[in-house]
């Protein structure tokens, strides 16, 4: 119960400067360039909290009484909806996973009737945050259906306003991960405005509902550990798995690296990007940020990249002319399924690394 206060008035102080412009009506600060924007999707619910407070102090003056009457008998109308507290109450904790070998997509539909192509918000608040989910595909319809039963109940425990993103690579060229969710990006943007993006590999899975999928000041890295590392971090500076980039952040930094095909170092590139903008990457604590690795073999096609330890050498020099700005691809096709949003890409048209 004392997150939510806490929350609240670690907030004040940059809020004053961004309620007085919300007050002039110039409120469509939201998705401005400014450098306040990493804080906005938060600081916009605060501020209507806030904007509560106001408005009841101003009723409990000498007009109550009147407004009471006057209410009276009016039928009631629906209020307008109010952000989602700092904390859902729906939050369970830790939860022990299983994976029913079978277990159907029809069936993860059945569950989850509030989803609809691919995308939720909660009916009793209006959502902190709007979060894109980008997960890269080739080969692993078992390790999604698995994800997808286990995150959209998640994501919904979490009141957040959602979509759930499968970025699908075509064709027989090298497994392209960075470029794949450079491709999510720029394609989910074309729906939504989304505040905030989940780069997410397709066999994690969250075991913890504390570890909130929203973005925060400085990019985070939701994956401290997992079932097949005995849950502690891979190595420090570890910055792969799952992570959390605010639209402005991700576009700060150029996106990911176009040019890694196979295992392996894309993350680390990112990070690199990351570092070079000062920005400096949170993770939540180790009790909550874990998540468990469905088993698999490393797929054909997605060889371990052997160019990587010289391409991250190589980052201060390309991070500004390869990413958003120059990922080149072709769209085959978006189909909007119940449970995700399928984009399919071919790269094939791109020089091969041998
Ligand atoms: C992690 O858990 C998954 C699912 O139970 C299992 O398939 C996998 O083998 C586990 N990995 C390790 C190393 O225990
Ligand atoms: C995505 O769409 C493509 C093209 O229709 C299809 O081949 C692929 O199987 C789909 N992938 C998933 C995970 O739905």
């Amino acid at each position: 119960m004392q997150l939510p206060f806490f929350t609240v008035t670690f907030f004040l102080a940059p809020l004053a400067s961004s309620l007085l412009s919300a007050q002039r009506g110039t409120h469509g600060g939201i998705g401005g360039s400014d450098g306040h924007k990493l804080t906005i999707p938060k600081l916009k619910s605060v501020g209507e909290h806030f904007g509560k407070i106001i408005s009841l102090e101003k009723e409990e003056d000498s007009q109550k009484e009147e407004k009471m009457k006057i209410t009276e008998g009016v039928p009631a109308t629906k209020p307008p909806q109010g952000p989602c507290p700092a904390l859902s109450p729906y939050l369970r904790g830790a939860s022990k996973l299983t994976f029913s070998p079978s277990l159907t997509l029809e069936e993860v539909e059945k569950e989850n009737p509030q989803v609809a192509e691919g995308r939720y918000h909660p009916a009793e608040c209006s959502a902190l945050q709007r979060v894109a989910i980008l997960i890269p595909h080739r080969n692993r319809e078992r390790h999604l259906l698995y994800l997808l039963e286990h995150l959209h109940p998640f994501l919904q425990r979490q009141q957040l306003e959602y979509g759930i993103y499968v970025i699908h690579q075509a064709g027989s060229t090298k497994f392209n991960r960075a470029k794949l969710l450079n491709v999510g990006y720029l394609e989910a943007l074309k729906e939504e405005n989304w505040d905030c993006f989940i780069f997410h590999d397709v066999d994690l899975v969250p075991e913890n509902d504390f570890n909130i999928y929203m973005c925060d000041r400085q990019p985070k890295h939701l994956v401290v550990g997992r079932n097949s590392t005995g849950y502690r971090l891979r190595y420090q500076g570890y910055f792969g798995g799952v992570t959390a980039l605010t639209r402005d952040q991700f576009s700060m930094v150029n996106g990911f690296s176009n040019n890694y095909w196979g295992w392996g170092g894309e993350d680390d590139d990112l990070r690199i990007r990351v570092e070079m903008q000062k920005m400096r990457v949170m993770r939540p604590s180790a009790d909550v940020a874990r998540y468990t690795m469905i088993f698999h073999n490393r797929d054909h096609g997605n060889e371990e990249n052997r160019e990587r330890m010289k391409l991250l050498r190589q980052v201060s020099r390309t991070w500004k002319t390869d990413g958003l700005n120059s990922c080149s691809y072709r769209l085959l096709s978006v189909e909007h399924n119940p449970l995700y949003i399928n984009i399919t890409v071919d790269f094939s048209m791109q020089p091969k690394i041998s």
